[in-house]
């Protein structure tokens, strides 16, 4: 049988069996595969045994994924402790690296021996030694009949209680998490190792080939890696930076497949997803939908089309606001995309549907009768919240992200409300003011100011009348900014500075006439005042119904494929090599090859230049052991679902080979931290013999190719029958 119709049937049955929970996806705790996501998982074609990924008494994958730096995701991938991760999640450190002279995001930067790899200061990577479900203790004593503060006490005596008796070496550290909002609990054993080099990244017209214009989209032609070096100790354990400290030797390394991948064939991806929300009522969706995502989407639609026009006509400029522009840039399209998709999959109306029949479910049963009211109860707290929860997303997008005046008022008045004693003061001051001056170096008044100008009068305008700050009602915006902008000592570092000498006394009330810090502090205390403490009472409520509302969920669907949300633990998740069809009489294959970066190339522009020694060697085909059938794999996409957090992820084989490097996801799909289609979420991946090729071919940095183990798995498979 053909494997599209085999596929087809398999999703037939799973719909059948539990009509409501047919969505595929999900993102499983790599202590807990026994059982359902084992045959899963062996079904998709999966060869190695669930001991390969997670294993308490030997190593195993798991021991070669850390968390990389709290965000991302890397793996280690030879018996050197070399480590893999996406050039966007090492971006940070290779521009701190750079200058006029070494422009590394430029030119690349590559180590040509240990001596040359370069230290970064603040640099972690976390991994994990022990997984332990530890719901038991920690729900200890806590009362069904306790109040919601009452609970929370207890559970965070008994967390602390936990942590410090669990046994751990003392080395590492012992964290608890909550999963299913708090219906289970699981600590973790970690090891954080401090001293992480530099030892390659490839130009940015490879690592970030296609910038904005290509973020959040298939098809994808970014060779998104890079690659540093875990340091240790003499006796292998972690330790601060020392000129003394040795190559780190892991415990597990990844084999890396030369073999490829094709259509349909399984694949792994094992990492840290930071935040999902599969189990919100319908009400808090439309919410997002409607009121949310529209306005921070507008918000950051005025703050960048000022910002890009800036960039577009002054090279200093677009130095200064490239980095923060692409940060900016990620979310506002992430949530168009979201936007879109949740419209498009009718994710609405799916949850009402669901709702429909939790209702009937719970009803079927006198124990779960209490459950029936939860959706009503929902409905009642988003519609009360609505207005605090767009007033609290108009003061973060305006005050706290984008206006960046406001956001340097946000910290000073953070030094006043600190205040406790003279020399506390003084000592708070001095660190603020030498945080502020890298800060200040990237920071253009004229381009704020237009932004102040175009995201206030966002603010003025359409945020809920009943709780506008004084400053923005009836306000003439143009003057506002005018007068802010040509008086306050905000606006530079040295005026700053100024602003700033002298005693507390004397600094608080030159700070409290200053025109900018003024206007901040208004929007601060509204904020703080009339929006944040109903806010904060409303959400408790809502995140304590969802609570139950997840228990309900397990309690009535027992056989159902439930997944804890992500929570920057550890999870893998699973699936198929598949291409997609975005939309009618389009279809999306699932491999991208080297003649597709070729098409794109645009000479000298900022997102589409491709390096001269990249298309000579596309010219010569000079690919190496790396090619496919005479082309070069770049990108390719699976049913993987991943979330932010999961860059850098190790994309792996059937038996437990690296083929990939995760990155992204594609545009049609990026609702799936809120509602996950398996027909048109994919996870986007960079093939691992394109890494390799430029490390190799590109680089010719042939000496790090020979740390690692490659194989044939393939191969060796159809040599051995
Ligand atoms: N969209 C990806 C993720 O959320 C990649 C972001 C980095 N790339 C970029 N062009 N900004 O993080
Ligand atoms: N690009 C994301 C990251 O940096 C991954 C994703 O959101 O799919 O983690």
């Amino acid at each position: 049988m053909n494997q599209r119709i085999k596929n087809l049937l398999k999703a037939l049955v799973l719909c059948i069996a539990f009509p409501i929970y047919a969505q595929q996806g999900g993102m499983w705790i790599p202590s807990l595969l026994k059982g359902m996501n084992e045959s899963e998982m062996q079904s998709l074609g999966m060869k190695m045994s669930i001991q390969d990924i997670y294993d308490i008494n030997n190593s195993s994958m798991k021991d070669a994924v850390p968390h990389f730096n709290g965000g991302c995701t890397s793996e280690v991938i030879s018996p050197q402790g070399l480590l893999l991760t996406n050039h966007h999640c090492g971006y940070s450190q290779i521009q701190s690296h750079s200058s006029i002279e070494h422009d590394y995001l430029t030119d690349g930067f590559w180590a040509e021996s240990l001596n040359e790899e370069l230290p970064n200061e603040n640099l972690t990577v976390t991994f994990i030694v022990r997984i332990e479900d530890v719901t038991n203790q920690v729900l200890e004593g806590v009362l069904n009949t306790d109040s919601e503060g009452e609970k929370q006490s207890k559970i965070t005596k008994n967390i602390s209680k936990t942590v410090s008796s669990f046994p751990k070496e003392s080395w590492q550290e012992n964290k608890i998490k909550a999963f299913f909002e708090g219906n289970q609990y699981i600590l973790f054993v970690t090891e954080t190792f401090k001293d992480i080099r530099l030892v390659g990244a490839p130009p940015a017209s490879i690592g970030k080939f296609g910038s904005d214009t290509d973020n959040w989209v298939w098809p994808r032609h970014t060779g998104d890696f890079s690659l540093f070096r875990i340091y240790a100790d003499k006796n292998n354990k972690p330790a601060a930076y020392s000129k003394d400290n040795v190559p780190y030797k892991p415990k597990y390394f990844f084999p890396i497949s030369l073999d490829g991948i094709a259509e349909d064939d399984f694949t792994m991806v094992f990492g840290y997803p930071g935040q999902t929300q599969e189990y919100l009522p319908s009400y808090a969706v439309e919410q997002i939908i409607n009121d949310l995502n529209p306005a921070k989407i507008a918000i950051r639609d005025a703050a960048l089309k000022v910002t890009d026009e800036f960039m577009r006509n002054d090279q200093t400029i677009k130095i200064q606001y490239a980095s923060k522009y692409a940060s900016i840039a990620n979310y506002w399209k992430k949530w168009i995309g979201e936007s879109l998709g949740l419209t498009k999959t009718n994710a609405v109306q799916a949850k009402k549907d669901f709702e429909k029949d939790f209702i009937k479910r719970a009803k079927q049963n006198p124990q779960t009768l209490d459950y029936t009211t939860l959706l009503s109860e929902f409905e009642q707290l988003y519609k009360q919240i609505a207005p605090y929860s767009l007033s609290r997303d108009y003061f973060t997008e305006v005050a706290m992200r984008n206006v960046e005046l406001l956001v340097v008022a946000y910290r000073l008045y953070g030094l006043e409300r600190s205040y406790t004693t003279e020399q506390s003061f003084s000592d708070k001051k001095e660190n603020f003011i030498n945080a502020q001056e890298r800060f200040y170096k990237n920071y253009n008044k004229n381009v704020d100011e237009k932004v102040f100008e175009a995201t206030v009068s966002l603010y003025s305008q359409k945020a809920p009348q009943q709780f506008l700050p004084e400053e923005l009602k009836n306000v003439d915006v143009s003057s506002l900014t005018e007068s802010i902008y040509s008086q306050s000592k905000l606006t530079d570092y040295e005026s700053l500075k100024k602003l700033l000498e002298g005693n507390s006394k004397e600094v608080l009330k030159k700070l409290n006439r200053d025109k900018g810090y003024i206007f901040a502090k208004g929007l601060i205390e509204n904020y703080i005042q009339n929006i944040l403490p109903e806010y904060e009472k409303l959400n408790t409520q809502i995140e304590a119904l969802q609570r139950t509302y997840m228990k309900a969920q397990l309690d009535l669907y027992p056989d159902a494929r439930i997944f804890p949300d992500a929570n920057s633990t550890l999870r893998v998740t699973y699936g198929k090599v598949d291409g997609y069809s975005p939309k009618d009489a389009v279809y999306y294959e699932p491999l991208t090859y080297l003649d597709g970066v070729i098409e794109k190339y645009v000479p000298g522009d900022y997102e589409f230049d491709v390096p001269q020694k990249l298309i000579d060697l596309y010219n010569a085909k000079d690919y190496g052991q790396y090619a496919d059938n005479g082309k070069l794999p770049v990108n390719f996409i699976a049913t993987n679902h991943t979330t932010g957090g999961n860059s850098g992820s190790p994309a792996i084989d059937a038996y437990g080979n690296l083929i990939g490097l995760n990155f992204d996801r594609v545009w049609e799909g990026t609702m799936s931290d809120i509602y996950y289609d398996p027909s048109i979420c994919r996870n986007i991946m960079v093939d691992i013999r394109y890494v390799l090729f430029i490390i190799d071919k590109f680089a010719n940095a042939k000496h790090l190719i020979d740390e690692m183990k490659l194989v044939h798995p393939k191969s060796e498979i159809s040599t051995s029958k």
